[in-house]
């Protein structure tokens, strides 16, 4: 049976990294997964990760199942990192979250909510955006739709438009927002767009979806929360997809979260055994290690101190990096003006690159970027980025 099944498409992102590893040259430099590199090139595991763990390792009693949705302990952390410690929303029981398999899991949670429950049918995502935000939407039964965000000539957030295709969702429908750093594009709306963004959706009745995968590497944890909370104030419902597989290094222990907002502690309280019905019947209960790590450090005030420091330290590396990236290229005497990566916020640039000449970067430098023009700046280090600007100034 299994010959009637054609090959599907390599993933744009993590089949990059295939590509990678397989390829044989020995400069070869991957700038396609969003992926935090040091000064050496490593994907370290934080301080704060490894003192955890080895307080876990001396405390842990059992390795019984949690309950369907986590535990209570990590509930409140992520609540406190998404709305503030002691947020009124939270104390009024109004928030209920679920400890999901990474940012991914949580949306596919968030999506199979919505379409079982009957709230919504359709989801309207920014074009461009995460290359695997469709097919999660998709596979879960839901319309994608799209709306603008991006003005390439500018390279900027095209405001007026994005708020003119907006326009066109029905009350009820979802809509995807990026909490932070835009993925792809590094461009966020500013404090005033965040404000006039809920006052539109208030208006149309949106449900709003945060896609909050980057806290921390723009301006800093709290300022981070910003458009989110501006939303929060203002809304009955909203729900949040957040991911700490970066702003914690714990990418393979996919470890994220699912977070319902409601109009009062009875609604959420409902509406959450069905979020535990969906996570019943996708992987039934989540694995610890991650959510614990996580949980242990914001709990305990030193180790919370040295994460929020950790995560200062990756911020201003990348930061450096886009700085360096400019000037560089700039120095090679590529007439092109980059200087709007200094503009961009989090892991990715999305340089303007187009097809063919990341497809020469590939072939002819082995230097991997995502098909889109995105370049993880996060993987740039002093190392690499004499041959990576080098590179691009042959293909431009
Ligand atoms: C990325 O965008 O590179 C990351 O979110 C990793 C992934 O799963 O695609």
């Amino acid at each position: 049976m299994f010959e009637k099944v054609v090959a599907a498409p390599a993933d744009p992102i993590l089949g990059l990294t295939d590509a990678f590893r397989a390829d044989p040259r020995t400069d070869k430099i991957n700038l396609g997964v969003g992926i935090y590199k040091d000064e050496s090139g490593a994907t370290p595991i934080l301080r704060s990760v490894k003192q955890a763990e080895q307080i876990l390792l001396n405390d842990e009693k059992s390795k019984n199942y949690l309950g369907i949705e986590g535990t209570a302990a990590y509930g409140s952390v992520v609540q406190q990192l998404l709305f503030g410690k002691g947020a009124e929303l939270i104390n009024s029981g109004r928030v209920k979250t679920a400890q999901a398999p990474g940012g991914t899991g949580a949306l596919r949670i968030a999506a199979e909510f919505v379409v079982r429950n009957n709230l919504s049918k359709t989801v309207w995502i920014s074009d461009p955006t995460w290359a695997n935000h469709v097919s999660v939407f998709q596979a879960a039964g839901l319309e994608v739709k799209w709306y603008k965000y991006y003005d390439p000539s500018r390279k900027g957030l095209d405001f007026s438009a994005m708020q003119a295709s907006l326009a066109e969702a029905q009350a009820g429908d979802l809509v995807l927002l990026h909490g932070c750093c835009h993925n792809p594009t590094g461009i966020d709306p500013t404090r005033e767009q965040w404000q006039a963004l809920a006052e539109q959706s208030l208006a149309a009745g949106w449900l709003p979806l945060f896609d909050f995968a980057y806290q921390g590497f723009a301006r800093g944890i709290e300022e981070d929360a910003e458009g989110l909370r501006i939303f929060a104030a203002s809304h009955d419902e909203l729900l949040v997809a957040s991911s700490f597989s970066k702003n914690f290094g714990l990418y393979n222990e996919r470890v994220g979260a699912f977070t319902l907002v409601s109009a009062s502690k009875a609604v959420a309280d409902v509406a959450f055994t069905q979020v535990k019905t969906v996570i019943r019947a996708n992987y039934s209960n989540p694995p610890s290690h991650g959510a614990a790590v996580v949980t242990t450090i914001v709990q305990d005030e030193a180790l919370y101190a040295e994460w929020v420091a950790e995560v200062a330290e990756m911020r201003v590396r990348i930061r450096e990096m886009r700085e360096l990236l400019v000037e560089k290229l700039a120095a090679l005497g590529i007439a092109q003006d980059f200087s709007f990566i200094r503009e961009q916020n989090g892991m990715f640039s999305f340089s303007g690159l187009d097809k063919a000449q990341v497809e020469r970067l590939k072939q002819e430098f082995g230097i991997y970027i995502v098909g889109s023009g995105r370049i993880s700046v996060a993987g740039i280090t002093h190392a690499n980025i004499d041959p990576l600007c080098d590179a691009i100034a042959k293909v431009i």
